[in-house]
């Protein structure tokens, strides 16, 4: 099937544009989907405060307040490693599951179920008051997280209209952030309390962010592509109409529906499907050279979320306090975290504007340099100037552009990238996989970055941004060379494109023909005006 674009038909009629206009409605049921990240965020967010507080060191670590030197009234490495991580853990085989789970039982069914999982985890860590119910707390509510942050954006990427997917996925990811700061500012409210409120308050809230995600998914339509799968066309058609707002019997909602249609009849006569695990090895075949490969696209969707985490965001923000205490010269350290949580909120919205206008390569190639030239200079201030209070604060200065940097363009761009690159053959366990690989680096790193820093280990402090930076480095060459450009296309059109073309060439690509049509299912194959996708 590959080859350069067909000769564009002047004067036909344009199926490759046939669409429903996008009303509020639309939005709107597209947008609460993107409540889902509020708990992500919240979830990973708190646990960098909690770990600080005095009354749940004293607690944890049967610690007195009044006698034990301040050196020594902290959790250990270890157990803060264990703490951090284990979330990621459980979130990590939890969004591995969810792949399955959301083509079995439907993906919005699976969020549903995600978010119980993740309320009875929530329910063990509030009641904890000592390290093995929290660990087992953390580990199920991971469980919970890994299922909806995996689903939510198959979920999203699915119903949301081709114009605003990148803005309404890009959502999802201001919800992280809004989840993140959320948590700091609850921990700042309550981290003084000297009762087991200071840590039980901003853990047990987490349940009502769950329960309203349930309760509005539960009122929400299940995707049509789930329907398509299962050969449920009434189904699908009656979810499709809904999402865009729009009488069943409309012709947007038949050209639409005929497309989707085609597309998966398409892919699965490329793939072989029998048994379970064969279905999961089609994820993995074809040749890594090979631009539309499955095992292509699996390892692109998989190494752009390890490239996310390897930018080193989780860094200030699930040890963000405890670094910035080691600064020396910061006096409240609580309020920094607090401020880049805030930072990161902020800056998120840029991206649904600049997503859907410069592209998902470009964003992403001046977020990783935006980040590279940061880090380098927290690094090297450090190094030359680490002792003074002013290099201290214009360290902190460019932490948070660097935050401004990641928030804007490699927070939001990786979900998008992922949730339009897979076929729908293999489009939830793509999705799941590299959700999981997110959560497989996130949980490397918060393993791994206690020891790197604290002084009773490794002892980096702030040159562990050199690290970071170089990390951000490769994942700006990474992007030049893999990432193919995905914007204004239907993700049967992104389909075309990844077989038609490399990353590098792709934003000139253009829509020139349907699947309906190439099946003869439509009158016409080829047709569509000349512009390149990037134009949209
Ligand atoms: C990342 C998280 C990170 C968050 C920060 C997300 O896109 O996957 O690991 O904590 O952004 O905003």
């Amino acid at each position: 099937m590959a080859g350069g674009a067909s000769p564009v038909h002047e004067g036909s009629v344009d199926a490759t544009r046939v669409e429903a206009p996008v009303t509020i409605k639309t939005y709107l049921m597209c947008a609460f989907a993107a409540f889902g990240g509020i708990f992500f965020g919240y979830d990973s967010g708190y646990i960098s405060g909690v770990l600080n507080m005095n009354y749940f060191i004293s607690t944890f670590e049967h610690l007195d307040q009044a006698t034990t030197p301040a050196a020594d009234f902290v959790i250990p490495s270890s157990k803060m490693s264990l703490i951090v991580s284990i979330l990621s853990a459980g979130t990590f085989f939890g969004a591995l599951l969810a792949g399955d789970l959301a083509d079995w039982f439907g993906r919005r069914t699976t969020v549903i179920a995600g978010c119980v999982v993740f309320i009875i985890g929530v329910a063990l860590q509030t009641a904890s008051s000592s390290l093995g119910l929290l660990v087992a707390g953390r580990l199920i509510a991971g469980f919970g997280v890994g299922f909806v942050s995996s689903v939510i954006i198959l979920y999203m990427s699915e119903i949301a209209p081709r114009k605003v997917r990148g803005a309404i996925v890009s959502g999802y990811q201001f919800c992280i952030t809004i989840g993140m700061m959320l948590a700091s500012c609850v921990d700042y409210a309550t981290e003084n309390r000297n009762d087991s409120g200071s840590y039980r308050i901003p853990i047990g809230l987490q349940m009502l962010w769950a329960l309203i995600l349930a309760v509005g998914l539960w009122v929400l339509p299940e995707s049509p592509r789930y329907f398509i799968r299962k050969g449920q066309m009434d189904q699908a058609r009656s979810a499709l109409a809904r999402i865009r707002d729009q009488p069943e019997d409309s012709h947007y909602i038949e050209a639409e529906l005929q497309e989707i249609d085609a597309n998966f009849q398409y892919e699965q006569a490329l793939i072989p499907h029998s048994g379970y695990f064969e279905s999961w090895f089609n994820c993995f075949r074809g040749s890594i050279f090979h631009p539309n490969s499955n095992l292509r696209r699996t390892v692109l969707g998989t190494s752009l979320q390890m490239m996310q985490q390897w930018t080193g965001v989780n860094f200030v923000f699930y040890f963000g306090t405890p670094f910035f205490k080691q600064l020396g010269t910061i006096q409240n350290p609580f309020l920094i975290t607090m401020i880049t949580t805030i930072v990161n909120v902020c800056s998120t919205p840029i991206s649904f504007y600049m997503i859907e206008k410069v592209g998902r390569r470009p964003l992403l190639l001046w977020g990783a340099l935006g980040m590279v030239i940061c880090q380098y200079i927290v690094a090297i201030l450090h190094v030359t100037d680490g002792d003074n209070p002013q290099a201290v604060s214009a360290m902190i200065a460019f932490i948070c552009i660097y935050i401004f940097f990641f928030a804007s363009t490699w927070g939001p761009g990786a979900w998008v990238v992922i949730g339009e690159i897979f076929p729908l053959p293999i489009r939830s366990r793509g999705v799941a996989l590299s959700t999981a690989s997110n959560w497989l680096w996130n949980c490397i790193i918060a393993v791994i970055t206690p020891y790197l820093v604290q002084t009773d280990e490794a002892n980096l402090g702030a040159k562990v941004f050199f690290l970071w930076g170089s990390l951000c480095a490769c994942a700006f060459v990474y992007t030049y060379f893999l990432i193919p450009e995905t914007k204004g296309l239907t993700l049967e059109q992104v389909d075309k494109m990844m077989e038609e073309t490399t990353p590098r060439t792709s934003a000139k690509w253009v829509p020139h023909s349907t699947f309906a049509g190439e099946l003869g299912l439509t009158e016409k194959a080829a047709i569509g005006p000349s512009v390149t996708h990037a134009e949209v």
